[in-house]
């Protein structure tokens, strides 16, 4: 793994504090609520974005935790995401996104989503190359340091076993 010069970054340094999508018709399914796949995909480059600002490199999604969408997106409401790097370890970081929806007419405001990405800093090689690890400056970013470590331990502790299954002939 090739060596970053920097080693260490605050979350202001890359995060995305409100990124605006005002709702339109094609956006929804004939459910008449907001398809998950076009919310999936903005939180997935935003995400990007904050992994590419904290890295200062090129970087790929490696694994998306459970996504649990815990209410629906309407018709005219204006989506507003935050997104975040949470943690850095060698080559890899959990970005978190927060997905909000509020009716910019009554200022009432529901949680839409929140996911966790996992990117992978690559060199000019395409290899895995270490990243800056992550200064918490607030409370709030230190619980967030220390769910993404218990989360790390999850997924590839999941990513281990599922790979076993796949070893085995399973196509999974
Ligand atoms: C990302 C990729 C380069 C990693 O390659 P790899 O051979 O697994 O590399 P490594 O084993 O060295 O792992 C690199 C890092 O990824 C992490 N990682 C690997 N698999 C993971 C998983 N399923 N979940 C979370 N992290 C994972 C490792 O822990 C390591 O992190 P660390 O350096 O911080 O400890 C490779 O899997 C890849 O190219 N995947 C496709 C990515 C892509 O194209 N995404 C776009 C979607 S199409």
């Amino acid at each position: 793994m090739t060596e970053s010069t920097e080693n260490i970054k605050p979350v202001s340094a890359s995060k995305i504090d409100a990124h605006i999508y005002k709702v339109f018709p094609n956006d929804l399914n004939s459910h008449n609520t907001v398809f998950g796949g076009v919310i999936m995909g903005i939180a997935d480059r935003l995400a990007l974005v904050v992994a590419e600002r904290h890295s200062g490199h090129t970087c790929v999604t490696v694994s998306v935790d459970d996504m649990h969408f815990l209410r629906a997106a309407r018709g005219g409401d204006t989506l507003v995401f935050r997104s975040s790097t949470n943690r850095a370890w060698g080559s890899s970081m959990e970005i978190g996104v927060q997905v909000m929806a509020e009716d910019s007419y009554t200022g009432d405001t529901r949680h839409i989503l929140s996911a966790y990405f996992t990117f992978v800093a690559l060199d000019s090689d395409n290899k895995p190359t270490e990243v800056p690890q992550l200064q918490p400056e607030t409370e709030e970013e230190e619980l967030r340091y220390a769910a993404a470590g218990l989360r790390r331990s999850h997924r590839l502790e999941s990513a281990k076993k599922l790979k076993a299954l796949r070893d085995k002939g399973s196509d999974l």
